[in-house]
């Protein structure tokens, strides 16, 4: 059993989630509000460590009307539990799991910043050898009692995802502008599939327009 998973995501007209730089203020004000009230919607959010190397994102409900309770619980996919100390995502705002590799797990165990984050209320969940088993944290987050999963990111996670079929929903807000870049992070990057005929599958179920952005929500066909 696993959670129901809707990966949401902003990105320009070309495809691109950040800049080269790592800039990724893409979303229009609407947009945000969205997002924040899907957040409220969901109970846990889950980013790679690459997204909080990047953004130190807080991925709590602060963009409409919310009180503590609506935080969602804040997953970090995290192999080497490289989260830097003074991450937000590990404030006290809301719960935070921090997913870690087992071929990590004993020397992080042994280490000071296991005690800071343990101390701080953040907890581990060890599985896969060097990366994170997403099938085992799908079905530990179900155990755990979430039903609902929002994705957010970044590239790499989303390609290891929806590879892994684990993702039910897309929901992305196109942004009216064009950076290019070929090193700028994409929707999907990871090693991607090497044909055609192996692409995940969707179907558009709604599309409208949100300020200067459009938004388009697919089904991943099964
Ligand atoms: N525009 C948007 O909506 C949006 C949203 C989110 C992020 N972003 C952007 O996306 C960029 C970050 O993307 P990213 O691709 O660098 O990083 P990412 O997808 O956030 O994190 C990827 C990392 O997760 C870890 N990981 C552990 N187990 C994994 C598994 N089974 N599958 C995949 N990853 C696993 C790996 O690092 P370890 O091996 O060290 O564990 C991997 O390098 C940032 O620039 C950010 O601004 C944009």
């Amino acid at each position: 059993m696993k959670p129901y998973v809707i990966l949401n995501a902003a990105m320009t007209l070309d495809g691109k989630i950040a800049t080269e730089n790592g800039s990724s203020n893409i979303s229009g004000e609407e947009d945000l509000k969205r997002v924040h009230e899907l957040r409220k919607e969901c109970d846990a959010i889950m980013v790679g460590i690459g997204t909080v190397m990047a953004d130190d994102p807080r991925l709590t409900v602060h963009k409409v009307d919310a009180n503590p309770d609506d935080n969602p619980l804040r997953v970090v996919v995290d192999s080497k539990c490289r989260t830097p100390i003074d991450a937000r995502i590990t404030n006290e705002d809301a719960k935070t799991v921090i997913a870690v590799a087992n071929e990590y797990k004993d020397d992080f165990l042994k280490s000071e910043k296991y005690q800071t984050f343990k101390n701080r209320g953040v907890k581990f969940f060890f599985s896969g050898s060097e990366h994170v088993d997403l099938v085992s944290l799908m079905n530990y987050l179900h155990e755990e009692g979430i039903e609902k999963l929002m994705l957010e990111g970044g590239a790499t996670l989303n390609f290891s995802m929806i590879k892994s079929g684990l993702i039910d929903e897309i929901r992305i807000c196109i942004a009216p502008m064009v950076v290019g870049g070929e090193k700028a992070k994409t929707f999907f990057d990871g090693e991607g599939f090497p044909v055609m005929d192996l692409a995940a599958r969707l179907e558009l179920v709604d599309s409208y327009s949100l300020g200067k952005d459009l938004i388009l929500t697919y089904k991943v066909l099964k």
